[in-house]
């Protein structure tokens, strides 16, 4: 019996030796993605001002905690007519969506340190960038055989590609992202568009016969492919002819011929093809998430975010078909509830309405700390700012913009990251970044 007992405990101490070696393996290992007190404090407090923030400004969305401190549902009133059907499965849109909170600050969050244009030092940065990335950017890219033949791939982008990066993080105060949604002509927000220091627009968006609504104010245009290929055409939408035009998809010989031929003299560049979020993919997002890599304060209007709209029309034509409307319109209110974006919409239209219970600055930041180290991103909690780059280029910056031209926060934040610039890099694991270092 005291053998047996004996035996017990040595197989308990054992076990519990085994465990410990384990637990120890384990934290040597994954030292930097273990969470403290204040990270699980951090994403408490996150979740509580987050759903106080949806219950004050969402217009009738809630949001619940989900079964983790990241995971929140954000849910419609019961009585909401959903209207969009799914295509391929011909089901109606449901009224709650689960969104991971944590993703989205972490994500988000980096964009704003981000340059989301395509350039020359990324693609040769990048390891075999010209054979594996390059191709992919120009329409006819399978045909180029993966830019076997770089010259050719060279000269196809090299309208479009700029050596370093055109613009920096917070280079613009105050930004404006107009949609186009036909609930802009419920109110008149011309002037108040007219206010920002930014406005970037979509698409064929006209300016003229609608400036009591859309203002007249336009710096930069998104373009989907459909769009860029009538370039001629966007182009004459802005009188200045001063917009930049920045293309979310491929580079297209139609497009290059007629940038070559007209000429169109507008700055044209790609954004990088790295998606954000699990909705960053339609052109509104994208608009977001440039806006929010080259601006201080990013606010959005003319995007059907008000319950009971869904008539999608767009400002200057009949109707078009949307698609999951309940799902972006509840994305969007999770990043005003992000401290992101702010809306208006002519159910919110007071231009000083204040979003209430949106996370301070310090409760983003520490939650965002929590959430990398949570998600096990690549440098998650260190404080060296390399510690994100999975891919680092040393570079003599070349002509670099003349910083004294930039505006104070645009300064600091170069002075913080030492003249680095980072770059998201499409599908790496732990979202690690290519970073280029000045070399000094
Ligand atoms: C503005 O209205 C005028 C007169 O109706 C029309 O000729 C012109 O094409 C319109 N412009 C745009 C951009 O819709
Ligand atoms: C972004 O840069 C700011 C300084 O401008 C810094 O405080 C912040 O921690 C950085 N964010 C990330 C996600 O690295």
């Amino acid at each position: 019996m005291k053998i047996l007992r004996l035996g017990f405990l040595v197989a308990l101490a054992s076990g519990f030796t085994v465990i410990l070696i384990y637990i120890t393996g384990l934290s040597t290992h994954y030292d930097n993605y273990q969470l403290s007190d204040e990270d699980w404090e951090a994403l408490q407090s996150l979740q509580s001002d987050f759903q106080k923030c949806v219950s004050a400004n969402g217009l009738g969305l809630q949001a619940i905690s989900g079964k983790d401190y990241c995971q929140v549902t954000l849910t419609y009133p019961s009585d909401t007519d959903s209207k969009w059907r799914d295509p391929n499965t011909g089901e109606l849109e449901g009224l709650s969506f689960v969104f991971n909170l944590c993703e989205a600050v972490a994500t988000w969050e980096q964009v704003r340190n981000s340059t989301t244009i395509l350039t020359r030092e990324f693609i040769d940065a990048l390891p075999n960038g010209w054979e594996e990335y390059a191709w992919r950017r120009i329409n006819k890219g399978v045909l180029l055989n993966h830019c076997k033949n770089k010259a050719l791939c060279m000269e196809k982008l090299s309208l479009v590609l700029p050596e370093t990066p055109p613009y920096v993080p917070r280079q613009f105060g105050r930004c404006a992202v107009i949609g186009n949604s036909g609930d802009l002509l419920k109110t008149r927000f011309g002037k108040e568009i007219d206010s920002y220091d930014v406005v970037l627009r979509e698409n064929g968006a006209p300016i003229e016969n609608y400036t009591e609504y859309v203002g007249k104010k336009s710096s930069f245009r998104l373009l989907n492919r459909g769009s860029a290929k009538a370039l001629d055409k966007i182009v004459e939408l802005d009188e200045t002819r001063q917009e930049v035009l920045i293309i979310k998809t491929t580079i297209h010989d139609i497009m290059s011929q007629m940038i070559r031929e007209i000429p169109i003299s507008n700055p044209v560049y790609l954004m990088l093809d790295a998606s954000f979020g699990s909705a960053a993919k339609g052109t509104g997002l994208k608009a977001l998430e440039f806006a929010l890599s080259v601006c201080d304060s990013v606010d959005m209007y003319g995007f059907t975010v008000d319950p009971g709209y869904k008539e999608w029309t767009r400002y200057f034509s009949e109707s078009r078909k949307g698609h999951t409307p309940l799902h972006g319109r509840a994305y969007y209110q999770m990043m005003e509830c992000l401290g992101l974006i702010k809306i208006h919409s002519p159910m919110r239209s007071d231009a000083n309405r204040v979003v209430k219970w949106v996370p301070s600055r310090s409760t983003i930041r520490a939650a965002r700390i929590a959430s990398e180290k949570w998600l096990r991103r690549v440098g998650a909690g260190s404080e060296d700012l390399l510690a994100s780059c999975s891919i680092i280029k040393k570079q003599v910056k070349r002509k670099y913009m003349s910083v004294s031209r930039l505006r104070k926060a645009a300064v600091d934040h170069q002075k913080f990251v030492k003249g680095t610039t980072m770059y998201p890099v499409e599908h790496s694991s732990g979202h690690g970044q290519l970073c280029t270092v000045p070399v000094d």
